[in-house]
C-alpha cells in the first residue's frame, strides 16, 4: 500500500493505474475509521481493480472552529486498517496541499445543500462538493463509495455529479449500526457514555416514523411520531424529523420517501435516516 501525500504524487499514481487499463475505485473519508468505513473498503475491493483511500478532514466544511479541532484522528489505525483491507493508495494530504493560498473556487449545488444540515451548519456542502470536487479530479476513478447514513451529501454528491458531468458512478452502501441501532458515525466517539446510552433514540424515532407510515397515516404523522418520540429523552435537542425525497429532500411521495432526523446529544450533532418502503 503507498501512502501519498501530494496531488501530484496520487495523480501520478492514477494515471499510471488507469493507463494499464485498471479500474479504480475510491472512498473518500475524513478518517477516524468505523465498520461503516470498512464496509465501503471492502465493497471498493470487491468491485475495481484498484482502491484509493482518501483521508482529509476538510476544514471547508465545518461552520465552527471548534468542531474541525475536536474532529477524531488517527491516521495511524487508519492505515494500519486500510492495509489489511487490501487498498493500495492513500491520499492523506495536509490542508496547505488541497487549499493552497490563493485557492478560492468553490462548488455549490444551491437549495439542496443550503437546507436540513445546509442550514444547521452554513456552508457546510460547498465544502464537501469543493473537496470532493477536487478528489474526482485528482483519483479520477471509475467509482466512488459513500455511506447512506450521509443521505443528503450522497443528494448533494449526486446532484454535483450530474450538473458538472463528472464521468463517476456512484455506490451508495448501507448504513451500519451499533447493536442498540445507532449509526455508526466517527462523531459517536466525542458522546459520554451517558450520552452514548441515550443517542438510540435516533433510530428508535425513525423505527417509530416507519411504523407509522406503514399505517398509512402520512407524512405529518410520521413526522409527529419521529418528534414525539426523540423528545421523550433528556437532555436532548432535536433539530429535525421530517419526511422528505431522498433525492431532493422537498416534499416526499408515497412511493419515494426518506425519514430523516438530527438532534444534538451532550453537544454533539448526529443524525440518521430511514428509507420508508413504498409497498407499505
Ligand atoms: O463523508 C465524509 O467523510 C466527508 O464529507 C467527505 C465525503 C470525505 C468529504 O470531506
Amino acid at each position: 500500500m503507498r501512502v501519498v501525500r501530494t496531488k501530484a504524487d496520487v495523480l501520478e499514481a492514477s494515471r499510471s493505474e488507469r493507463a494499464a487499463g485498471r479500474s479504480i475505485a475510491f472512498v473518500p473519508t475524513m478518517g477516524a475509521f468505523h465498520d461503516g468505513h470498512l464496509a465501503l473498503i471492502r465493497s471498493a475491493r470487491a468491485g475495481a481493480d484498484v482502491v484509493v483511500v482518501s483521508i482529509f478532514v476538510n476544514p471547508l466544511q465545518f461552520s465552527r472552529a471548534e468542531d474541525l479541532a475536536s474532529y477524531p484522528r488517527d491516521e495511524s489505525t487508519d492505515l494500519a486498517h486500510a492495509e489489511a483491507e487490501g487498498v493500495d493508495v492513500v491520499f492523506a494530504p495536509a490542508a496547505a496541499e488541497m487549499y493552497p493560498g490563493g485557492a478560492a473556487t468553490r462548488v455549490s449545488v444551491g437549495r439542496l445543500g443550503e437546507i436540513f444540515e445546509g442550514a444547521a451548519r452554513p456552508g457546510h456542502f460547498d465544502g464537501v462538493c469543493t473537496v470532493v470536487a477536487q478528489l474526482f479530479n485528482l483519483v479520477a476513478p471509475d467509482v466512488a463509495l459513500f455511506g447512506l447514513k450521509d443521505a443528503q451529501q450522497v443528494a448533494v454528491i449526486k446532484r454535483m455529479i450530474a450538473d458538472l458531468c463528472f464521468p463517476v458512478a456512484i455506490e451508495v452502501c448501507a448504513t451500519q449500526r451499533a447493536e442498540d441501532g445507532l449509526a455508526l458515525s466517527s462523531r459517536n466517539r466525542l458522546l459520554d457514555a451517558g450520552h452514548r446510552r441515550k443517542a438510540a433514540i435516533l433510530f428508535d424515532a425513525l423505527q417509530a416514523g416507519e411504523s407509522t407510515w406503514r399505517s398509512g397515516a402520512g407524512a405529518e404523522a410520521t413526522e409527529a411520531a419521529m418528534w414525539q418520540r426523540l423528545s421523550e429523552v433528556d437532555g436532548i435537542d432535536p433539530d429535525y424529523a421530517r419526511v422528505v425525497d431522498p433525492d431532493t429532500f422537498e416534499e416526499a411521495s408515497p412511493d419515494h420517501a426518506l425519514a430523516i432526523v438530527a438532534a444534538r446529544l451532550g453537544g454533539v450533532r448526529l443524525i440518521d435516516n430511514l428509507l420508508l418502503d413504498p409497498s407499505s
